[in-house]
């Protein structure tokens, strides 16, 4: 049985589809004061296993409690094989402390759905693999560059170069280019002078090349428009841009588009406007190997 709570109902109906199962009905509503109320409306047999998909990005407050009320009833009706798929999984950016006495708020995340009898958990490129260790249930952090791979072969005409706008995202840029059989970058800065800082491709010339940058998160789009703004500079000749979570803050896409972006995609771990890749079989596959 799939649960899809409010901010991935039509993930988790794919998920259904992908698996032959059965999707439960799920009321839900905002009281005029802000609060939420919750009904699981379908009949759910102890012995069931339960697959809940809610991803908890914006509004996080609101999804991860949304998720606890689905757990807690899930709790109340008996059911104890219950596994999260929370493909954006909000608040793993502070997953360990930068200053004295900050929250860690995945840590703390992390012991609020443990309570709540969930057996496992899965998500898709976790901000960071060690978020896996602040649980004590088997976290699954799956990946969806094949995916976005698989996206690109089959909807680009000219195999393009992978760029990663960072150090820190090379291992996308790696795990795609591997894939489609291309090459891949990353963008670097180098210090030519104690003033001058120069932001360009680590060991490949991107002249006149179509390039794909990828990234896990697109938040306010700052990254990406710096890094369209240095590959144009040096030639490129178009400039595609893919996420895992389009997060895009406010006027995000507007400024990537403005950039000078060709396109700007994104997965359905968040929903958007750009959400055009689903990763509705890649959680399915891994529901089916375990
Ligand atoms: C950083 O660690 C992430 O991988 C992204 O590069 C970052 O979240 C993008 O943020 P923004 O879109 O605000 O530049």
């Amino acid at each position: 049985m799939i649960i899809g709570g409010s901010a991935s109902q039509a993930l988790a109906s794919q998920v259904a589809m992908e698996l032959d199962d059965k999707l439960c009905s799920v009321e839900t509503k905002k009281f005029p004061d802000g609060e939420r109320y919750l009904r699981i409306k379908d009949e759910i047999p102890e012995d069931e296993k339960v697959i809940v998909v809610q991803s908890t990005g914006y509004p996080q407050d609101e999804n991860m409690m949304e998720l606890f009320f689905i757990l807690d009833t899930l709790n109340d009706m008996n059911v104890t094989d219950i596994t999260v798929v929370s493909p954006y999984l909000g608040y793993s950016r502070q997953e360990r402390r930068f200053k004295e006495v900050e929250c860690i708020s995945a840590k703390a995340t992390a012991k609020l759905i443990q309570t709540m009898g969930v057996k496992r958990l899965i998500s898709i490129n976790l901000h960071e693999q060690s978020i896996c260790d602040l649980y004590d249930i088997p976290v699954d952090n799956l990946s969806a560059m094949p995916t976005i791979a698989e996206h690109i072969k089959n909807t680009f005409d000219v195999k393009p170069v992978i760029l990663a706008p960072d150090k820190g995202a090379i291992n996308f840029a790696k795990e795609i280019a591997m894939i489609l059989d291309t090459d891949y970058d990353y963008l670097e800065k180098v210090r030519l002078s104690p003033e001058i800082v120069e932001t360009k491709t680590k060991n490949i010339s991107v002249k006149d090349k179509n390039v794909v940058i990828i990234d896990d998160i697109i938040s306010t789009g700052g990254t990406i428009v710096n890094a369209i703004n240095i590959l144009k500079e040096q030639g490129a000749v178009a400039v595609d841009v893919f996420c895992v979570h389009p997060v895009l803050v406010n006027d995000a896409v507007l400024k990537i588009n403005a950039a000078g972006a060709h396109s700007v995609q994104g997965t359905n771990t968040l929903k958007s406007d750009v959400s055009f890749v689903s990763v509705a079989k890649t959680i399915a596959d891994h529901l089916k190997s375990l």
